[in-house]
C-alpha cells in the first residue's frame, strides 16, 4: 500500500480497485446498529483545514472516528496562522503531537506535497487549491461502480468549470486508470487547450453539452467555481446555464441507465437544477455516504489497520 495519498495517479488499478473493495467492507459497518470497528484505536488522525469544507471535513471525521481512531480537527480560522504561523511550523507542531495522519486541505497547489516532506506519519491531500482532490475521485468511482456495476468502458461526460476544478483533475487520472473514458465538456475558456493530452491519453474534450449527452453513462456536473476566478469567463450566469447547464430537457437525453453526479456544493440553478438534482438519477446525497465509507477504506489502509 502507498503512504501517502497526493493525486489521482498515485494509484494504480490494483490499489485503486482494493481500496473499492475495502470501501465496500466499510458500507456494511454503516448499516450496522454500532457503526464502529477497533481498527485504527490508538492512532491520531488530524484533519488539517485551511480552506472552506463540509462534506469532506465531516466525513474524515465521522470516518476516523468509526475505525476508533483520536480524531483532532484545526481549522486554520482560529488557529496562531493567524498570526502569522507557517504551515510547515504548523505540521511539525501537529507531528510533536504524533499525528499518524493528516488530512489536509490548502488553497495552494501542491500544499500536500510539501507537507508529506515534512511529517513522518501519512498525508492525505482533501483538495489543494485547482490540483486535485483524489478522495473526491475515489468516492465518485465507488458511486458509479455500485450504480451501474463497473467502470471499465464506462463513458463519463464531465461537465463544466474544469479550469478550476481539482474535482475534475482527480476524476481523470483514476477513471482512466480503471478504464473509462472521460469527455471533459464546458466553455472553451474553463477547458484548458492541453489538459486532456496533459492528463491522460483518451481523454476527450468537446464543448457542446447536447452532443454528448445521449452517448454518456454518466454526466458528472461541476460547480462554477467564482471564488477562483480573477475575470469574467462567461458572459452572464443566464448564458452559462443555457450552454452548459443541466435541466430536465437535456437530462431527457441522457440514456435511460445514466446517472448525475455532482461533488457538491451545488449552485442550484446554475450547472445543474433543481429538477436534475433532486431526481432519481441523481447520485448527489448517495456520494456523501460514500464518501465516509471510502474515507474509511482510505484511512485503514494507509495506517495499516491491526496490522502496525
Ligand atoms: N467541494 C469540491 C472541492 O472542494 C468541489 C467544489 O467545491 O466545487 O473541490
Ligand atoms: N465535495 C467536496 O469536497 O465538498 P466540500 O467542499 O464541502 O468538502
Amino acid at each position: 500500500m502507498i503512504r501517502h495519498l497526493l493525486s489521482g495517479a498515485d494509484l494504480d488499478a490494483d490499489t485503486a480497485t482494493q481500496i473499492l473493495d475495502t470501501a465496500e467492507e466499510m458500507a456494511a459497518v454503516a448499516g450496522r446498529e454500532v457503526k464502529k470497528l477497533p481498527a485504527l484505536r490508538g492512532r491520531t488522525v488530524v484533519n488539517l483545514f485551511y480552506e472552506d469544507s463540509t462534506r469532506t471535513r465531516i466525513s474524515f471525521e465521522a470516518a476516523a472516528k468509526r475505525l476508533s481512531a483520536d480524531v483532532i480537527n484545526f481549522s486554520a480560522k482560529g488557529s496562531s496562522v493567524a498570526k502569522g504561523e507557517s504551515l510547515k511550523d504548523t505540521a511539525l507542531t501537529l507531528q510533536a503531537m504524533g499525528a499518524d495522519a493528516v488530512v489536509v486541505r490548502h488553497p495552494a497547489s501542491g500544499a500536500p506535497h510539501r507537507l508529506a516532506d515534512w511529517v513522518d506519519g501519512s498525508v492525505v491531500n482533501a483538495g489543494d487549491g485547482t490540483h486535485e482532490h483524489p478522495t473526491q475521485a475515489l468516492l465518485d468511482a465507488y458511486t458509479m461502480r455500485s450504480r451501474l456495476g463497473r467502470l471499465a468502458g464506462l463513458s463519463v461526460a464531465v461537465v463544466g468549470d474544469v479550469l478550476h476544478s481539482r474535482v475534475a483533475r482527480s476524476n481523470v487520472l483514476l477513471l482512466s486508470t480503471l478504464g473509462a473514458k472521460v469527455t471533459l465538456v464546458g466553455p472553451p475558456t474553463l477547458i484548458p487547450v492541453d489538459i486532456a493530452a496533459a492528463l491522460a491519453p483518451g481523454t476527450g474534450v468537446c464543448y457542446d453539452l447536447d452532443t454528448v449527452l445521449p452517448s454518456s453513462d454518466v454526466v458528472m456536473m461541476l460547480r462554477v467555481q467564482r471564488e477562483r476566478m480573477s475575470d469574467s469567463y462567461f458572459p452572464s450566469a443566464r448564458e452559462y446555464a443555457r450552454r452548459y447547464g443541466l435541466d430536465g430537457p437535456r437530462m431527457a437525453r441522457l440514456p435511460e441507465h445514466a446517472i448525475v453526479m455532482h461533488p457538491g456544493p451545488m449552485n442550484r440553478g446554475m450547472e445543474i437544477t433543481p429538477e436534475v438534482a433532486d431526481s432519481s438519477r441523481s447520485t448527489i446525497v448517495e456520494q456523501v455516504a460514500n464518501g465516509v465509507s471510502v474515507r474509511m477504506a482510505v484511512l485503514y489502509l494507509l495506517l495499516g489497520g491491526n496490522n502496525r
